[in-house]
């Protein structure tokens, strides 16, 4: 496991092969049959049970001129009574062999009756409207949570989009503090239902953003850090400490608080990890030298020695915390728009989890990055929590708690619970809202009480060489050429 721990992962594709059981040729064909005749069945039962909930079914995708989530003028809104945030989203039905106290004690039995009721699943055939006026976006984002009080240390959370709204608008939930900033930038090839909700939900906050460019993002990483750093670079005037880069799936299992403290520990240390980039990931015959890649704005000054020598690419995964301190200094001094393309290149895959990595760990003079030259290995063990596990194809895997898999990576049901809410981390990934809600409606919920995980500690902290080097720069005891990486 550890050797692979930083292989690629994949985040872009179909939803639809969460629920697709590889099957085999003979086994489709004579299945072809049995699916005509159910697709028959189904429709005179969808037929019917438009009469009985209409509203359940107006949310799919018309085409052009049908405005999405329409529900306030065109339709009676759809009777259900809403007692609790899962109603939003989901039936009393639907929700109730949820019991997130007795899961995050991982209470099997509770866990089974769920999993054997067929888990909590959204997908876009099973979607309610939701009103979209800014009351009731609000409502549902924070209606029921603890009033905020003041965070020390405000968090960026820039998060690249490509699949349903409600998923987004629960991960939102999550985090959403008046003083957090998110900046969210969403797949071209998006629905025009995520789109159209998301640009209206942002719109009712001064604290949301959403790019009004889109980026076309798969599966290979392209896009991703031309996206984020878009992202970072539009809200660099904002009040914020540190950002969290996520991607589509990532779900945030610390508290806005505990972020700030975490924050307030690091100061202006960023956190990723430490790995030399595959070659076969980036091109190596390229010019490597900042000079090169006219990465400085103003060389002059700049020693002949960072100029000239060919940055080493270094790697960890697309999700990294980094300080204010070191992303402001970042566009202050550098043109990166050759470099960010370099890494971005279509001939290679895997290319989102280069970047941040190489301007941090090669020393440029940049404020708040490391100095040290370390290139010996290291696992962040602060920022993702991934249940790794790459034997096999995707779907079912006898090795993950939830027994299903995509990509190498455990998709994390309610299983994981007891395991997220113990974890020092900030986030695990991956939650999918097509497999299991029910980990993102849980993990809300110990938000909520203020019962996440445990908050790392400067003493932990110390396990991360840029930590160590920031506090001996503090206690004066600093030799670059002496550090121990
Ligand atoms: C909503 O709750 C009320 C009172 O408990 C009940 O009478 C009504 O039938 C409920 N409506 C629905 C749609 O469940
Ligand atoms: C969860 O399960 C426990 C133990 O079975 C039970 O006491 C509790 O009432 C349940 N809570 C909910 C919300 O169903
Ligand atoms: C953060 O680091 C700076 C520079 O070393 C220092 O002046 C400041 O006191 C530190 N802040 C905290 C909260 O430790
Ligand atoms: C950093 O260390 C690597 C490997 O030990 C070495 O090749 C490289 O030249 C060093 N870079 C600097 C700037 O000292
Ligand atoms: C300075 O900080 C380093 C890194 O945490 C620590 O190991 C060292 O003991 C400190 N030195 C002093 C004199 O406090």
């Amino acid at each position: 496991m550890s050797a692979t721990r930083y292989k690629r992962l994949t985040d872009i594709d179909l939803d639809a092969d969460i629920n697709t059981i590889p099957e085999s040729r003979s086994i489709q064909s004579t299945l072809i049959g049995f699916i005509l005749l159910f697709g028959f069945v189904a429709c005179m039962i969808f037929l019917t049970s438009v009469q009985a909930h209409p509203a359940r079914v107006s949310l799919q995708d018309n085409g052009k001129n049908s405005p999405i989530l329409r529900t306030r003028s065109q339709e009676k809104p759809r009777k259900r009574n809403i007692t609790k945030w899962m109603d939003n989203y989901f039936t009393a039905d639907e929700s109730q062999f949820l019991n997130c106290s007795e899961m995050i004690k991982n209470n099997k039995d509770v866990i089974e009756l769920y999993v054997n009721n067929g888990r909590m699943k959204l997908d876009n055939e099973r979607l309610f409207e939701l009103p979209m006026d800014c009351p009731s976006i609000k409502n549902r984002i924070y209606g029921d949570m603890p009033s905020f009080r003041p965070l020390k240390r405000p968090i960026a959370f820039v998060r690249t989009i490509y699949k349903i709204y409600e998923l987004q608008e629960a991960l939102l939930s999550i985090s959403y503090h008046p003083d957090n900033v998110f900046c969210f930038v969403m797949d071209s090839k998006s629905t025009d239902r995520l789109k159209e909700s998301v640009r209206i939900m942002s719109s009712c906050f001064t604290n949301v953003v959403v790019l009004g460019k889109e980026y076309s993002l798969n599966s290979g990483g392209h896009g991703q850090d031309p996206a984020h750093f878009d992202c970072l670079k539009t809200i660099l005037d904002r009040k914020w400490d540190h950002a969290i880069i996520l991607q589509n799936f990532d779900l945030i299992i610390k508290t806005p608080y505990q972020l700030s403290d975490i924050s307030e520990s690091l100061n202006y240390t960023s956190i990723m990890g430490f790995d030399h980039g595959f070659s076969y990931r980036y091109n190596t015959k390229a010019k490597w030298t900042p000079a090169g890649m006219k990465l400085f704005k103003i060389e002059t000054g700049v020693p002949n020695e960072i100029l000239n020598r060919n940055l080493i690419v270094r790697k960890s995964l697309n999700e990294v915390i980094v300080s204010k301190v070191f992303v402001k200094s970042m566009f202050e001094k550098l043109n990166m728009d050759i470099i960010i393309k370099l890494f971005d290149d279509n001939d290679y895959y895997g290319v989102d989890e280069m970047l941040v990595q190489t301007l941090y760990e090669n020393y440029l003079g940049l404020e708040g990055q490391m100095e040290s030259n370390c290139t010996r290995n290291h696992n962040d063990i602060l920022t993702r929590m991934t249940h790794w596990d790459f034997s096999g194809p995707n779907g079912f895997d006898k090795e993950c708690h939830s027994k299903w898999k995509r990509h190498g990576i455990c998709i994390m049901g309610v299983e994981y619970m007891n395991e997220l809410i113990k974890s020092q981390q900030v986030i695990a990934n991956k939650v999918m809202a097509t497999f299991d809600f029910g980990t993102i409606a849980c993990m809300r919920e110990m938000i909520k009480r203020n019962t996440a995980g445990e908050t790392p500690n400067t003493q932990w902290l110390t396990s991360f060489p840029q930590f160590r080097e920031m506090q001996q720069k503090a206690n004066g005891t600093y030799d670059r050429n002496k550090f121990d990486c």
